[in-house]
């Protein structure tokens, strides 16, 4: 971590550098400024938020929609070749009922011919409190069949600005009748 922002800090010290022989050129590019970070880079945090993401496919609103699938995908085992988009909801405990604190909102696509393998690309889109409208980006490899699965964060914004870190998400509970599906999610993220 320490030794990436040195790096991108020795990028942005070689930009400002270049940049008086590029003016010299009349070739100035201004859509490129060094910048001082805005918050010391000391004053990075740790956080875990611990949600549960409810995939309701089934019922009269699910939150989980097939958009698209491939023409052999009701002949394979593992669905491949299903995309599916959802807007999730992010609860505190395991009922839907309980505090709602954002949305998972993204889509996840049948993405292996051999297992159950999800590509999973979702933002954690928080609505509750100081994290209302602030984001949090998860890119990654979800065999939803294993008991921890774990996928990069590879991004943010608002209070999560610049996030980097992971995701470990593990069933609480499915219902093999109706494909719905209650995941607990933890996310340990260091943002500013
Ligand atoms: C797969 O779906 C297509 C289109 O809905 C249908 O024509 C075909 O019979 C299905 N194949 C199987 C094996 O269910
Ligand atoms: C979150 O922000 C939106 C848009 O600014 C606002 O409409 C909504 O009431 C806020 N929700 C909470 C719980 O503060």
């Amino acid at each position: 971590m320490g030794k990436l922002f040195s790096i991108s800090i020795l990028v942005l010290l070689f930009i400002s550098t270049i940049t008086p022989s590029l003016a010299k050129d009349g070739e100035r590019h201004s859509f490129l400024q060094s910048q001082k970070p805005a918050t010391p880079l000391v004053r990075q945090k740790l956080s875990h938020l611990r949600l549960f993401w409810h995939d309701v496919v089934s019922g009269p609103d699910p939150s989980a929609v097939r958009v698209a699938q491939a023409a052999s995908a009701n002949q394979s085992a593992t669905g491949f070749g299903t995309l599916v988009m959802i807007d999730d909801a992010l609860t505190l405990g395991p009922e839907l009922t309980s505090k709602l604190v954002g949305r998972a909102q993204g889509f996840y696509a049948l993405a292996s011919k051999e297992e159950s393998g999800l590509l999973m690309s979702m933002n954690f889109a928080f609505t509750e409190g100081k994290y209302n409208g602030s984001t949090v980006t998860i890119l990654g490899r979800n065999t939803v069949f294993s008991e921890v699965r774990e996928m990069p964060v590879i991004g943010g914004s608002g209070l999560f600005r610049m996030a980097q870190g992971y995701a470990q998400a593990r069933t609480h509970s499915f219902n093999p009748k109706t494909g719905d599906a209650v995941v607990e999610y933890n996310v340990f993220v260091l943002h500013y």
